[in-house]
């Protein structure tokens, strides 16, 4: 990890992500397959390079609102997920604040807390317990320094879902000190037609990042939101004009048409991802080397592997037999790993097939 005066300034994960998602059979992503551009009824007049794009752009913004059903003065625009949680921190965090950070996480969102000089608590997500947040443990580690408390929902790396009781509850537990809850959503959306509302609608407290990158497979349009209180939102649109300024023009375009066809976008990653959630819990049935929680949802899962060591299983994988998965060190608990299921059927099919001969000779 690279660090400049005791700042961090890297993400082990994503070097790792960036240079390892090639594999053949590739169960390492988190998201769907990318949806191609062919797919989607784009004629070339519909798009434009440049436009009017200043704080926003505007059919984008509308349609992003009422997406969310909210006010458009509601919604921040962002270069992805990535960007949305960066900008929220940026806005929300002075140096020496305290954030508090689910365990395990998103590595991203926790170096992106100390790349912004924040101290960083954790509070954990125990298997024992479905990964569910302990609220009387989030309630015991909250300090009068608390700026932030961070979440995902679902749960990256496990696909957990945090209902509305539980979040509300962490947003009293947060108003007590007047910090902030941020709730990642990115993978909330593949519950599709039985998705929650967004936890924007259950508190001023309460600010959430999304995109159409990992649910719908359209991570080439880096089309991200904040949801946000129009004080807050109006501060996050102005911090963004020190980074990427504006967008690429025809990605705002091109994510407009994408808006207008989410419905059938999601009615085939919704499709895919039930097929291939009934592969991934026909291959944990026949192996009592892995203890996990049965897949109900979601895009990835995280067993554990009971004997053996999950970084030699990784290497035999890649070597061996063409396959990648997600090793949990990323994710700070070093003997499970994480399965992506957005991949074709049959590449899932041959991945898990490759996985069950690499657990056996591993033995
Ligand atoms: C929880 C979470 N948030 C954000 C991102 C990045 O999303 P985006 O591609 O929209 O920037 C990821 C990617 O893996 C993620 O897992």
């Amino acid at each position: 990890m690279i660090e400049q005066a005791g700042r961090v300034m890297s993400s082990p994960y994503m070097q790792w992500a960036k240079t390892h998602l090639q594999a053949r059979f590739n169960l390492a992503s988190s998201g769907l397959l990318n949806y191609p551009l062919s797919k989607l009824p784009v004629k070339v007049e519909d798009l434009e390079l440049s436009g009017a794009s200043y704080y926003g752009f505007e059919p984008l913004q509308k349609a992003l609102a009422a997406k969310s059903d909210v006010p458009t003065e509601q919604v921040v625009a962002a270069t992805g997920t990535s960007m949305a949680n960066h900008l929220v921190m940026a806005a929300l965090i002075e140096p020496g604040d305290e954030v508090l950070i689910e365990h395990p996480t998103y590595e991203l969102l926790i170096s992106t807390a100390q790349y912004l000089g924040a101290e960083v608590k954790r509070f954990s997500r125990p298997q024992e317990n479905g990964f569910q947040i302990d609220l009387d443990e989030v309630a015991r580690a909250v300090t009068t320094r608390t700026r932030l408390i961070v979440i995902t929902n679902l749960h990256n790396p496990t696909s957990a879902l945090t209902d509305e009781e539980t979040l509300k509850r962490l947003g009293e537990i947060a108003r007590r000190v007047s910090a902030h809850v941020l709730v990642d959503e990115v993978y909330l959306e593949a519950l599709f037609d039985d998705a929650p509302r967004s936890a924007f609608h259950l508190g001023e407290e309460f600010v959430t990042t999304n995109s159409l990158t990992k649910v719908y497979g359209l991570s080439g349009l880096r089309c991200g939101w904040i949801l946000a209180r129009p004080e807050l939102a109006k501060k996050l649109w102005h911090l963004n004009d020190l980074f990427g300024v504006i967008p690429a023009h025809s990605a705002e375009r091109l994510s407009c048409i994408a808006l207008e066809h989410l419905g059938e976008i999601g009615g085939y990653a919704r499709h895919l991802l039930e097929t291939n959630r009934e592969l991934l819990n026909a291959f944990y049935a026949t192996r009592d080397d892995l203890d996990f929680v049965p897949h109900r949802f979601g895009t990835v899962s995280f067993p554990r592997l009971k004997r053996g060591r999950v970084d030699e299983l990784c290497r035999l994988l890649v070597e061996k037999y063409e396959t990648s998965i997600t090793p949990g060190r990323f994710f700070e608990m070093p003997q499970h790993f994480r399965i992506g299921i957005g991949c074709e059927t049959a590449m899932l099919k041959e991945g898990l097939e490759r996985l069950n001969r690499a657990l056996e000779e591993q033995g």
